[in-house]
């Protein structure tokens, strides 16, 4: 079997992160609750086992912990509360918390092997500490490894077992070289091999679909978006004409999006694709509409009733149905309490289907994070334009026209929403930001072109960059590239008189306005 790592996840912010670093170094990772037992994670198989940190105390009430057992299955590196609940079980001293010890610090190596290979004696490197109570008095066995200034016990080891401890945060991108110290214990501690490629993972997941569906028929959603299309590639490899994706037009789609879904799948990977315009029944179930969380209802009930429909016209033979579904939504994690929660986002994609739904999923992608997505939609040679593209909420430019939605505006955004995206990729600025949009506030103002007064609509534009929607910062768009895409909107489109640039970071602001 390939190395895989297990991570049990502590409650710390940043576990997902460690995730992401085992798999940048080519090896499989999972996270999963601490609750998993003894026999489970045996029978799991790890090639080497990773403690998150946490938001607890090893002496809290209730506090998620760890049969001791757990050290000797395989290899084990305790990142913050992991280390100090390794210090715990072995009988070490772990001091309550004076004060936090929050930010940058400079830890230097007292020992350059293991974790810290390819390091010298007496050699500092930056970390990033974020925790309450440290290791006061590592347990017998165990040699300190590096120390800090605010925290002697920064590291820790022992002495004849593969066992690992940093107080530090390895994983985040403000210790610069916590990646070597990753690769230090995937590849000379627990002996791991970089593997998981995404050409491995194709080779091995058109396999399981292949022999999952047999004979069987198979449907796909596209929504346009990277997801379902990588999703709907890798099952068309491992399926062939076995596979029909839908597409179903709202009428809220931005410029050119039908055809390059059909360019792309029909004509480019051979697909057979059925496109249902649905345009004019989502204009009638949205008209006069104007509270934003109503749009999103009939246009999620809309949709069902239009895929549905459609489903049913494919054959009664259908069997399977392709769903995008990421691994951040499926992730079981500890709550911060210590009792195991599964946190399964119940969102807001326009695929929720009914619950009484006869066809059986099948989720290929649901191991992946975005960024890995990405690079399997590469490997099945979908074009850049889709594997690259910006997410797009399953409403449209339903929510981006605020307020009531009429077809008339639908294409005054459209075309503004066009140039302002034309002009970002001309100016190389696309893959730099997360998500840009126009949006057409219900708003007019009074302006003057030529010796005419107007009393026209106001637009605004919206760019952010983040890395996984949750958060946002507001893009500083260049004032020449602004310039000119503010002069084009204004001259081109009609209906638009004034062009706003949003400023708001989220929070408290959200990414798109409704
Ligand atoms: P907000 O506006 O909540 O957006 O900051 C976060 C991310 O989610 C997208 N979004 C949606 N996606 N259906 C979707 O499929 C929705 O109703 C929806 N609302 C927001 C948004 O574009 C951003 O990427």
């Amino acid at each position: 079997m390939s190395s895989r790592i297990l991570i049990l996840d502590y409650g710390s912010q940043y576990t997902q992160l460690i995730a992401r670093r085992v798999r940048e170094a080519r090896v499989y990772s999972e996270i999963h609750p601490p609750t998993r037992t003894i026999d489970w994670v045996r029978a799991w198989g790890p090639t080497g086992i990773i403690l998150s940190g946490g938001p607890n105390s090893v002496y809290g009430d209730n506090v998620p912990t760890a049969d001791p057992a757990l050290l000797e299955i395989a290899p084990v590196l305790g990142v913050c509360y992991g280390m100090q609940l390794i210090a715990h079980l072995q009988r070490g001293g772990v001091e309550r918390a004076g004060r936090r010890e929050y930010g940058r610090a400079e830890v230097t190596v007292n020992d350059p092997e293991g974790l810290f290979a390819g390091f010298d004696a007496g050699e500092a490197f930056t970390a990033w500490m974020s925790h309450g109570d440290h290791v006061e008095v590592p347990p017998a066995e165990y040699v300190v490894t590096a120390s800090s200034a605010n925290c002697a016990v920064a590291a820790m080891r022992h002495r004849t077992k593969p066992i690992y401890g940093v107080q530090f945060h390895p994983e985040v991108a403000h210790t610069p070289r916590g990646n070597e110290l990753i690769a230090n214990f995937l590849f000379d501690v627990c002996g791991a091999e970089a593997t998981w490629t995404p050409g491995a993972f194709v080779a091995e997941e058109v396999e399981r679909v292949r022999e999952r569906v047999g004979a069987s028929r198979v449907i796909c959603g596209l929504s346009g978006g990277v997801d379902s299309a990588v999703a709907a590639a890798l099952v068309h490899r491992a399926t062939g004409d076995q596979l029909t994706c839908i597409f179903v037009d709202t009428g809220l789609l931005r410029r050119h999006e039908r055809d390059q879904v059909e360019q792309t799948f029909r004509r480019h990977l051979g697909i057979d694709l059925r496109v249902v315009d649905a345009s004019e029944r989502f204009l009638t179930a949205l008209a006069g509409v104007d509270d934003p969380e109503r749009k999103r209802t009939i246009i999620g009930h809309t949709f069902i009733d239009v895929f549905e429909d459609s489903a049913a016209s494919v054959g009664a033979d259908v069997k399977f149905l392709v769903q995008g579904t990421l691994y951040p939504d499926v992730i079981e994690s500890a709550s911060p309490t210590g009792g195991a929660s599964v946190t399964i986002k119940t969102h807001h994609n326009v695929g929720g289907l009914k619950p009484d739904m006869q066809f059986q999923l099948i989720e290929p992608l649901r191991e992946l994070f975005k960024d890995e997505v990405r690079n399997v939609g590469r490997e099945l040679g979908l074009p850049e334009e889709m594997v690259g593209r910006h997410p797009f909420p399953g409403p449209g430019l339903a929510i981006r026209v605020l307020g009531a939605v009429t077809p008339a505006q639908l294409e005054v955004l459209r075309s503004a929403d066009a140039i302002y995206l034309e002009e970002i990729r001309a100016a190389g600025l696309y893959d730099e930001i997360w998500q840009a949009f126009a949006v057409l506030l219900p708003v007019r103002s009074v302006g003057v072109m030529g010796d005419e007064r107007t009393y026209d609509y106001v637009l605004a534009l919206r760019a952010v960059t983040s890395t996984d929607g949750m958060t946002a910062d507001w893009y500083p768009m260049p004032h020449d590239v602004l310039a000119r895409i503010s002069n084009r909107i204004i001259n081109e489109v009609d209906g638009v008189n004034r062009v706003a640039y949003d400023v708001s970071s989220k929070p408290p602001a959200t990414i798109e306005w409704e």
